[in-house]
């Protein structure tokens, strides 16, 4: 069993050409490769909602920070098409470099608001990167269809935000973190743990997830958020460097949780940097929440 690779846009066109003559809905899954159990997830998710899936693998130069972190990206396209092909995804979209950003490229996306803080605030240029990149494989593919994870929260609202700027006709389908048993979330970046920083690595979302409950449960973020910083240097990682509170919906800043929001985290192990987040639902009968009226 394989799966087709395809590398340039003028032979995946032809392909969704001929697949559109039958109508069929078609999904992509956009990936930088080192494929684990959370971008499996993506691609059965898609299958489930499409009847073609594209998952493309392209390590984008624009959206690193630095040229080593670029480097150490794990490059393994052959197990990749070997995970892929028994899920019966329908096409890996591996297009090389100069197919994405030919001689004399000059266009740059740049998403405002949503980009900016978080991440944003610690890898300057990165959502353009993704953007830039997200919005070319969404107009190459013109698929119906595209699956994020949400452990990429603020990478999911930018690439919202910027399909629905640029009138791109494209559902975007947010899927759940995907964990290892111990509750670590699954990142390509992973397998760059020793073994003593993989023992410890999990304990990052044990503090959040009590974080969460204490936000829940009324407590104000100020007081939450600095003993779970606290909590997180104790567990053994080196550096936190953002652990906020904001809104589900527009990643806006809270001080409490009022209404539904996330609690979002980047903290360095060793020399790997980490970013986690979970959802806070607002406390049951809060100011603005829904609360079903009582029976009369
Ligand atoms: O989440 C990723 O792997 C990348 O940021 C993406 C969306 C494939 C764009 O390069």
């Amino acid at each position: 069993m394989s799966i087709p690779i395809v590398r340039n846009v003028r032979e995946l066109r032809t392909a969704v050409a001929a697949w559109r003559k039958e109508g069929p809905k078609v999904a992509v899954v956009p990936t930088m490769g080192a494929l684990h159990e959370g971008h499996l997830s993506l691609v059965r998710a898609a299958l489930e909602r499409a009847d073609r899936v594209i998952v493309t693998l392209f390590v984008n130069p624009k959206q690193f920070n630095s040229a080593a972190d670029l480097a150490a990206y794990p490059r393994t396209e052959h197990e990749d098409a070997a995970k892929l092909a028994p899920l019966g995804a329908h096409m890996l979209y591996a297009p090389y470099g100069a197919e994405m950003y030919p001689d004399g490229f000059a266009t740059n996306i740049s998403v405002a608001g949503v980009s900016e803080g978080l991440c944003g605030a610690y890898r300057p240029g990165h959502f353009d990167g993704v953007a830039t990149v997200v919005a070319k494989l969404f107009l190459q593919t013109g698929a119906d269809l595209a699956f994020f994870g949400e452990k990429d929260f603020q990478q999911l609202h930018v690439v919202r935000r910027m399909a629905r700027d640029l009138d791109i006709p494209i559902e975007i389908v947010a899927c759940r973190t995907v964990r290892e048993e111990d509750g670590l979330a699954m990142s390509s970046r992973n397998v760059r743990l020793s073994a003593s920083e993989r023992n410890a690595a999990p304990k990052l979302a044990e503090i959040l997830v009590e974080a969460a409950d204490r936000l829940t449960a009324g407590a104000p973020a100020d007081d939450v958020l600095a003993e779970a910083r606290q909590a997180i240097l104790l567990a053994g990682y080196r550096e936190v460097e953002y652990l906020e509170l904001r809104s589900d919906d527009d990643l806006s800043p809270l001080e409490m949780a009022s209404k539904p929001a996330r609690l979002l985290v980047a903290a360095w192990l060793g020399d790997v940097r980490l970013i986690d987040n979970v959802s806070v639902p607002p406390k049951q009968g809060a100011a603005g929440v829904f609360a079903p009226a009582a029976a009369a």
